[in-house]
């Protein structure tokens, strides 16, 4: 088995991206792209000027839909257009915070959201593995539970609404499986859960690298909420690849379907401390690092991921760990900073990642 994508299987595939031009959106372009798939991508409206996937080109080649995918019409109209052998569904409202802000909101796109995409892949004959992107907080993380990594087979909950629509989302994915898509020949169906992930092009509010980064590039102090708190950090391209391998298995193997964890190995769950004096000590200029006491809302202390399923079934492995991720995130800033072509830069990432990718 191989650990990383199959450059065979991908070569002049279709595939539909939702949620492309987002920040995991604008690196799974470039490398499907990069890979010879023909891609689609759907999202609720264009880049922002200052995205990845701006930045990169992203969208060079790409067939895009502009559709909010609360929008049943919409969605089904770029599905019967892009008529996709492979989707990718990752359009979330996807912040904790802004979802204690729009609660409502946040149900309706990962939600509802996600009954629509899978109502379209129900029209869509051509449509063969659908791979739904949720989340590590989608499992029920009780202050009671043992502190051991979650398996798949845990219970799914989520104390915010951002969780818990993730957990709603794996539920609605597991029924439309069952009721809908059961039969031998219909698409399979699988939901993958990762964790924190960091890359550069991201620009998410109240994530830790964005925010590092955007104050290390303007010279500001970083105000840090939670030191303490341990995440299972890992690059982006880690997970990305795990989705990857689990489409391509899908389509081999109906058996296959359900829920998968790719999280990083468990020695890359650090705290936002070491993160952060790491990336200090890696970027080329001085960082400021204040601590803000709160209080704030809120969020899992400490979560990890067991992929001992996906080691085993899929081969999958994550091919960076947490200091290459490190040395990747604060080398792409760097190149941003000095001006180079993002697009070179972060396909040179993507093929150091790959290398089976260029033979
Ligand atoms: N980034 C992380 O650390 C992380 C961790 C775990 C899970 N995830 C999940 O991975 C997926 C991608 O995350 P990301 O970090 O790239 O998010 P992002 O916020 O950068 O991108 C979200 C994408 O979804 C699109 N979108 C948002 N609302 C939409 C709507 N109503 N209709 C259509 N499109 C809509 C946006 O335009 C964008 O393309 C999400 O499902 C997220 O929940 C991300």
């Amino acid at each position: 088995m191989r650990p990383l994508a199959d450059p065979d299987f991908w070569r002049d595939r279709a595939v539909l991206l939702t949620g492309h031009t987002g920040f995991k959106g604008a690196w799974l372009t470039l490398w499907l792209q990069a890979l010879g798939a023909r891609v689609s991508g759907l999202a609720d409206g264009p880049a922002p000027a200052l995205s990845l996937y701006e930045l990169t080109r992203a969208g060079d080649g790409v067939g895009e839909w502009h559709a909010d995918v609360r929008d049943h019409a919409a969605v089904r109209a770029a599905f019967a257009a892009s008529a996709p052998e492979i989707v990718i569904h990752m359009a979330a409202q996807a912040l904790v915070r802004r979802s204690y802000a729009d609660p409502r909101g946040t149900y309706e796109t990962n939600v509802m959201g996600t009954v629509n995409v899978l109502e379209a892949v129900r029209c869509t004959p051509s449509v063969r593995a659908f791979v739904n992107v949720t989340s590590d907080k989608c499992y029920a993380n009780a202050p009671s539970r043992p502190p051991r990594p979650f398996v798949e087979d845990d219970r799914l909950g989520g104390h915010d609404p951002y969780s818990s629509s993730k957990a709603c989302a794996e539920l609605v994915a597991d029924a439309y499986a069952r009721s809908f898509f059961g039969s031998g020949d219909g698409p399979r169906v699988a939901s993958a859960r990762a964790g924190n992930v960091i890359g550069g092009g991201d620009w998410g509010e109240d994530r830790l690298l964005p925010t590092v980064m955007a104050a290390a590039l303007a010279d500001r102090r970083v105000v840090l909420r939670d030191p303490a708190a341990v995440r299972p950090w890992q690059h982006v391209l880690n997970p990305l690849s795990g989705y990857l391998r689990l489409a391509e298995a899908l389509v081999a193997d109906a058996d296959l379907q359900g829920g998968w964890n790719f999280g990083p190995a468990l020695e890359d769950a650090r705290s936002v401390a070491w993160i952060v004096e790491r990336v200090g000590e890696l970027w080329p200029g001085q960082l400021r690092i204040e601590v803000d006491p709160g209080p704030h809302p809120h969020e899992a202390r400490t979560l990890s991921l067991d992929s001992t399923k996906a080691h085993e079934l899929l081969g999958w492995r994550p091919a960076w760990d947490l200091d290459d991720a490190l040395a990747a995130v604060v080398a792409w800033y760097a190149a941003l900073r000095a001006g180079e072509d993002m697009r070179a830069v972060t396909l040179g990432q993507i093929a150091g990642f790959h290398p089976a990718m260029a033979a």
